[in-house]
């Protein structure tokens, strides 16, 4: 059926639509990036569902084990529990950032993969952000600070974890001389 235009408005109405929600901006990785989603989303499904960043773990609603940690500010948050709200003006840092971007490693993960304390991979992402942030507060970290780091490696890595920690922490030492 032809529509009846007559009654359509002849001159712009200058009403401008609001925008249903401003946009919630963060960086990502050195990114700037803008949520224009739920608020409530978990910034987990955000990294892993809109952007791909699927280096960031799901470890359960409550992100027991540390498999989903990023670091916000610098500092290891959960992924799965921290909405989107609450991440405006925030840094955020996934794995895939942990590397300077001009294709070295970070210390950690040569470190990781010196050490071999791979099994599955799985927890490793989260071990690796937990670990950034414990050497960011403490240089030389002991086995209780490392054994005192929430993550948990069902493959059985912890000692080579613990190597691995150590390694890095004397190496960051090292450059930090240089
Ligand atoms: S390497 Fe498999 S759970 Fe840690």
């Amino acid at each position: 059926m032809a529509q009846d235009h007559a009654a359509l408005p002849t001159k712009p109405t200058e009403i401008v639509p609001t925008p249903v929600r401003p946009g919630i901006d963060l960086e990502i990785n050195g990114e700037h990036f803008r949520h224009t989603g739920d608020p409530a989303m978990p910034l987990l499904w955000y990294l892993r569902d809109v952007l791909r960043l699927d280096g960031t773990k799901y470890g359960g609603e409550h992100g027991d084990g540390g498999a989903d940690l990023v670091l916000v500010n610098g500092k290891a948050t959960s992924a799965i529990t921290t909405p989107m709200s609450k991440l405006a003006g925030k840094q955020v840092t996934t794995v895939e950032g942990l590397a300077n971007g001009k294709g070295d490693l970070h210390p950690l993960q040569q470190a990781f993969i010196d050490e071999d304390a791979i099994g599955c991979g799985y927890c490793t992402p989260g071990w690796l952000i937990a670990s950034a942030d414990l050497l960011n507060r403490i240089k030389e970290p002991s086995d209780n600070d490392i054994d005192a780091l929430p993550n948990l490696c069902r493959c059985g890595c912890q000692t080579r974890v613990r190597k691995a920690i150590k390694r890095a922490a004397a190496t960051m030492k090292q450059g930090a001389k240089a």
